[in-house]
């Protein structure tokens, strides 16, 4: 094999700096596969990176790419690994830096999972990152309990439609924040109530047992709401003031076990797999907003920014 589509971009910016470009099909070690992607999608903090706002962690040099979850198949299996055969359809995520929206990624066999039998790769593609993301959180970080109240913030995006699926499958009473024209969605996905974030008061929402933000602003402020024996995780921080983000995070840990946790997600091959048994029992729903082919990646960065997403941009590379 020689070269492969991947998405690109030559400098930071808006999403008219993105491209379909030719590089190198990459060659695999002895303990990776490789995986011919059929879907990928397009993650809220990738807008980010593409305009620049990370550029501490994503550097000077480019081309750079785009994409951390993929769903695919197995093309080719290093001599060292064990479990995984070609032919195999999986999902799994790549680092930021090397990306995702190609047609192919070496990757190693710890960092994939068997995607969901049930659903479409392009279905599935839609429950990756919001999946791992809101198990990770909800279990791990808050070790939530059933009955117990859950807020939402950023209920109707990537991993927002996700985690209220999650919320309420692990047994809490799920309030959703969400724009005013995504409440029925968010309703739809199991919500026991959905209010409009931009009209709807802080002192009118009550507090929470738990509290999941993937929208990065005001957190001191939504931290007060937590009950007692509250537990907050935040996925993200302010983007536009990622030092008084990270500083708020930080003053944080001075209240113990009501500070926010912050985490940043890294799944593995049990977690996925968890995340497969959900999906194949119904117990999540693909979140998928549209589908758009790789050359339109600039399109679904652009629908993206626009606000109003309900679950994911999907991307079918192959
Ligand atoms: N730590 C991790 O492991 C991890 C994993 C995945 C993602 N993330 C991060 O999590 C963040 C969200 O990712 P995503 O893929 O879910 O993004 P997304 O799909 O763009 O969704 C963001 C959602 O937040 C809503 N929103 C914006 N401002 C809000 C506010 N003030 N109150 C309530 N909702 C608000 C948006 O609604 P409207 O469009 O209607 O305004 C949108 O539905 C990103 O920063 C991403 O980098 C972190």
């Amino acid at each position: 094999m020689s070269d492969m589509r991947a998405a690109l971009f030559d400098r930071y910016g808006p999403p008219e700096v993105l491209y379909v470009g030719s590089v190198p099909v990459p060659a695999i070690t002895p303990e990776q596969v490789l995986v011919r992607v059929h879907a990928a999608s397009v993650n809220g903090g990738e807008l980010a990176g593409r305009a620049g706002k990370l550029r501490l962690v994503t550097g000077r040099s480019f081309p750079q790419t785009c994409g951390v979850d993929f769903a695919g198949e197995v093309v080719e299996v290093g001599a060292s690994v064990t479990g995984v055969r070609e032919g195999d359809r999986v999902w799994g995520v790549q680092r930021l830096k090397t990306g995702s929206m190609a047609e192919y990624v070496a990757i190693s066999p710890e960092k994939i999972g068997p995607a969901p039998q049930n659903l479409t790769l392009l279905e599935a593609i839609s429950l990756l990152a919001g999946g791992t993301t809101s198990v990770t959180a909800l279990r791990d970080h808050a070790a939530i309990k059933p009955g117990e109240r859950l807020l939402i913030r950023g209920a109707s995006g990537g991993v927002g439609s996700v985690a209220v699926q999650i919320g309420k499958l692990f047994g809490a009473h799920v309030v959703a924040l969400a724009g005013a024209k995504n409440l029925d969605f968010v309703r739809g996905l199991g919500a026991d109530e959905a209010l409009d974030y931009r009209t709807t008061p802080l002192s009118r929402l009550g507090t929470f047992d738990v509290i999941v933000d993937t929208a990065g602003t005001q957190q001191s402020r939504f931290r007060s709401l937590l009950a007692p024996g509250g537990r907050m995780v935040a996925v993200t921080i302010d983007i536009n003031r990622p030092l008084a983000g990270l500083a708020t995070i930080l003053a944080s840990t001075l209240h113990g076990s009501r500070r926010i946790r912050f985490f940043s997600g890294n799944p593995d091959t049990a977690l996925l797999t968890e995340l497969t048994r959900y999906a194949e029992n119904g117990d999540i729903v693909p979140v998928v907003d549209t589908v758009h082919p790789l050359d339109s990646i600039a399109d679904a960065h652009r629908a993206l920014e626009a606000g109003g997403v309900r679950g994911k941009h999907v991307i079918q590379i192959t």
